[in-house]
């Protein structure tokens, strides 16, 4: 084991132990009245003092962990073999990702078998990643083995041609992979598949799930070549620490359509340079309809806000898992004054000369095996990071809610009354295991 995974394990089981044997005993002392749901509004008083109000110090009354009905393979084996499926993934590190779990859940649905999926990196990175170059394809095909067949190599009848594309990606609503996709897999033998944005998996059979669960979460993970660059970076940072994926970049800000007072005239700037034709500013009731649904991301200063009143200390060490192009960083950094960048970690010379995928992938990493992660979004890697922390049983993942800070903002709170606001509401979300949002059938939820 490496020292940072030593640490990690030693430091994990110190959180999780207390609370194991704690939790039975505690959930009757500190079993909570009913609250409210976070939309009303708080009863007047005053926040908890702080030594009481720290939000992982919360005990949860709800877990969610791993179903156990997919984590035992063999399943019902494929009834026929239909031909082969290359994966095609677009995008950033978490968009390939999630594209590729959907994949394999599709490939096992249409009996098919797999070949090294293709992952075409967003030009804007500058770079061209394979799958190969991110994860470790070895232990991929072995984690895979009884759920869905996948090779290295086609077989040299069907090599030497090009797969035939099935685009399905700007599929919308809810259609029938079989009836769709089977009829040419069955007259190409071997096609190129790019699986639907929003497709619902639930109605599939179970062994398309299975295979789904599976794959997306027990059989990635990074090659040895990523891993270790995400180890030094792990072993840099000051511990214990907190990795927070803050979104606050400008064209996210553009795409969000809402509209700030108090940024510089730099931000304002870069935004106005982000913005695209059809996304502009909403205004008036739209405005503040589109705010009080959760729509806007949260400034760094605002997030500050919210960790304070989580009770989260100021001298918290603070893994800030970002790209570069953060606006109004000082917003957070003037409070966390402990706040670490990769770029302030790396040497230079690494950091300069590192991909897009391979900076994606650390923060990816270095977020899994942090003592505790926040989110500011709910975007790809939030749900990739929170689905890998459960299947760990981390409980420390909170996503932070944009729709509480703008219905209690939009109500006139402040101040701290504002925080007694922000602080009632995540604490319910924490306790009901709600923070973390898990995503769909993988995960189960077990009554503490
Ligand atoms: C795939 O195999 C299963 C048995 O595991 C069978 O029930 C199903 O009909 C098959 N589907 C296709 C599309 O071949
Ligand atoms: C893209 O990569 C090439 C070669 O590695 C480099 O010369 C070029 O400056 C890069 N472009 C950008 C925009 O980073
Ligand atoms: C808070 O949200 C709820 C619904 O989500 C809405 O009915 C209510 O009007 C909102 N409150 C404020 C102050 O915006």
């Amino acid at each position: 084991m490496t020292p940072a995974a030593a640490w990690c394990a030693q430091h994990r089981l110190r959180f999780l132990l207390p609370s194991l044997f704690l939790a039975p005993v505690l959930f009757f002392l500190l079993s909570p009245p009913s609250s409210p749901p976070f939309v009303s509004l708080p009863a007047s008083g005053e926040l908890p003092p702080l030594s009481s109000r720290l939000i992982w110090a919360q005990r949860w009354l709800v877990e969610w962990r791993p179903c156990g009905w997919w984590r035992t393979a063999p399943l019902q084996a494929p009834s026929r073999r239909n031909g082969y499926i290359r994966i095609d993934c677009y995008g950033g590190l978490n968009q390939l990702r999630r594209d590729l779990c959907d994949g394999i859940g599709v490939a096992r649905l249409l009996n098919a078998t797999m070949v090294l999926p293709k992952f075409e990196v967003a030009a804007y990175w500058n770079e061209s990643s394979g799958f190969a170059d991110v994860f470790d394809v070895d232990y991929f095909i072995e984690q895979t083995r009884g759920y869905v067949e996948v090779v290295k190599d086609l077989p040299a009848e069907i090599a030497s041609r090009e797969p035939f594309k099935v685009d399905c990606s700007k599929r919308k609503g809810h259609f029938d992979y079989v009836e769709t996709v089977l009829p040419a897999l069955l007259e190409h033998q071997y096609i190129s598949l790019t699986p639907a944005m929003n497709q619902r998996r639930d109605r599939n059979p179970a062994y398309a799930k299975a295979s789904y669960c599976q794959g997306c979460y027990s059989a990635l993970r990074l090659n040895k070549n990523v891993e270790s660059k995400a180890v030094e970076l792990l072993q840099a940072i000051p511990k214990p620490f907190l990795s927070l994926h803050l979104r606050f970049e400008p064209d996210m800000v553009a795409y969000s359509r809402c509209s700030y007072t108090g940024l510089s005239s730099k931000s304002m700037d870069s935004i106005e340079a982000a913005r695209r034709e059809g996304r502009k500013v909403l205004t008036g009731d739209a405005a503040r309809l589109w705010r009080n649904r959760g729509k806007c991301p949260l400034t760094p200063s605002e997030t500050a806000f919210i960790l304070q009143a989580l009770g989260i200390p100021t001298n918290t060490n603070i893994y800030l898992a970002a790209g570069d192009g953060l606006m109004e960083l000082e917003g957070f950094t003037s409070v966390y004054k402990n706040t670490y960048t990769k770029s302030s970690l790396l040497t230079h010379e690494a950091f300069e000369n590192m991909h897009g995928n391979t900076k994606a992938a650390l923060d990816y990493y270095v977020s899994v095996n942090s003592d505790a992660y926040v989110a500011t979004f709910f975007g790809n890697m939030d749900k990739m990071v929170t689905a890998m922390r459960t299947m760990q049983g981390l409980q420390r993942t909170l996503v932070l809610s944009r729709r509480a800070f703008a219905n209690y903002t939009a109500a006139g709170l402040a101040g701290q009354q504002l925080a007694k606001a922000m602080w009632d509401a995540h604490r319910e979300e924490y306790v009901r295991g709600r923070g973390s949002a898990l995503p769909e059938y993988c995960f189960c939820e077990f009554k503490l």
